[in-house]
């Protein structure tokens, strides 16, 4: 197995703000590898270090072989980048967008007719290939900016959120679209705030917060890793004395109180919810609100630091 993208330390400072604080990463050739993180993570300026199109404060990293400051011309040509703002011309078709595209990858004749009718038909709007792109819906208009990155039959495909505002019936297009061309080889990096979307596509991912990494593994690797359950108790009083006890009952592994709940992760969910309302009871401790967590990517990241995804 090769890698197609290794980053080693990559950082990215605007002045003072630390945006990029020195991730470590690879995308194995061939997978779907996801960034998962929220607002402000610093998922789009990773991947414009890896677009070559900002320069890292420090840190190094490959694409496909290359490195991304001594040889940014080799890497353009192997990527295809989908930005997180529309890219496209409004008053020009979709078609003549395509192949304006097209034509600055240097692609020309035949070849370019050819290739903006495949990716035309390939984000299912052949049909409205003549219509200017200000006619288009939201999700329309992401899906020929998908298309426009994929003109040059990229090896790897920079996703930055691309379902973001779009419709159920484009964004089911998109999801299609990025199987479909994984199936087919294509290597794809996929960032979103949306852990469905990173547990539905992605083969790793990269739970990324405040500029780090904070785990990286198969959706499936990240979930089990919460162990038998996570709790959350809201308690009205005696709450440091409920988790004193609850510490040591055999179901619990751990407990910490976040935002004034106390958070149980559980050996096993079931015996540890039943004993720690035992201690509550028994303490005469009053519970507010209970909540048994899903075993999902949300509550990995709520897990590991302590607040949503979505907030
Ligand atoms: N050109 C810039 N100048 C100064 N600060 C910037 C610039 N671009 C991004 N930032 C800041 O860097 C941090 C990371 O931003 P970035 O856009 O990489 O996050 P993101 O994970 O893509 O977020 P979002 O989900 O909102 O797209 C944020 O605090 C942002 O405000
Ligand atoms: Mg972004």
């Amino acid at each position: 197995m090769t890698n197609i993208v290794e980053a080693s330390k990559l950082k990215k400072h605007y002045g003072d703000l630390q945006a990029v604080k020195g991730v470590d990463f690879a995308i194995r050739t061939g997978e779907i590898f996801g960034f998962l993180g929220p607002n402000g993570a610093g998922k789009t300026t990773t991947l414009s270090m890896l677009s070559t199109l900002l320069t890292p404060t420090s840190g190094t990293a490959t694409v496909a072989g290359f490195d991304l400051v001594k040889q940014p011309g080799e890497i353009k040509k192997r990527i295809g980048l989908v930005p997180q703002e529309l890219a496209l011309y409004p008053t020009l078709s979709a078609r003549d967008n395509l192949e304006f595209f097209g034509s600055i990858y240097g692609l020309r004749g035949k070849e370019l007719t050819a290739r903006a009718q495949w990716a035309l038909e390939l984000v299912g709007l052949a049909d409205r290939a003549k219509d200017a792109i200000h006619t288009y819906s939201g999700g329309m208009k992401r899906r020929i900016n998908i298309a426009a990155g994929l003109l040059h039959r990229p090896e790897i495909l920079f996703l930055d959120e691309p379902t973001v505002g779009v419709d159920p019936q484009s964004r089911n297009n998109i999801f299609e679209n990025v199987e479909r061309l994984n199936r087919e080889g294509l290597t794809i990096l996929y960032t979103t705030h949306y852990m469905e979307e990173a547990e539905r596509l992605c083969d790793r991912v990269a739970i990324v917060d405040q500029g780090r990494i904070i785990a990286l593994d198969t959706p499936k690797a990240l979930i089990d890793s919460l162990g038998g359950g996570i709790i959350h108790i809201g308690l009205s009083g005696k709450g440091d004395a409920v988790a004193e006890s609850a510490r040591a009952l055999p179901a619990v592994k751990s407990i910490r109180r976040i935002d004034g709940k106390m958070e149980i992760e559980a050996h096993r969910a079931q015996e540890a919810l039943v004993s720690v309302l035992e201690v509550a009871n028994r303490l005469d401790a009053n519970v507010t609100s209970l909540e048994i967590l899903k075993p999902n990517l949300e509550t990995v990241f709520l897990h590991l630091t302590g607040k949503t995804l979505r907030d």
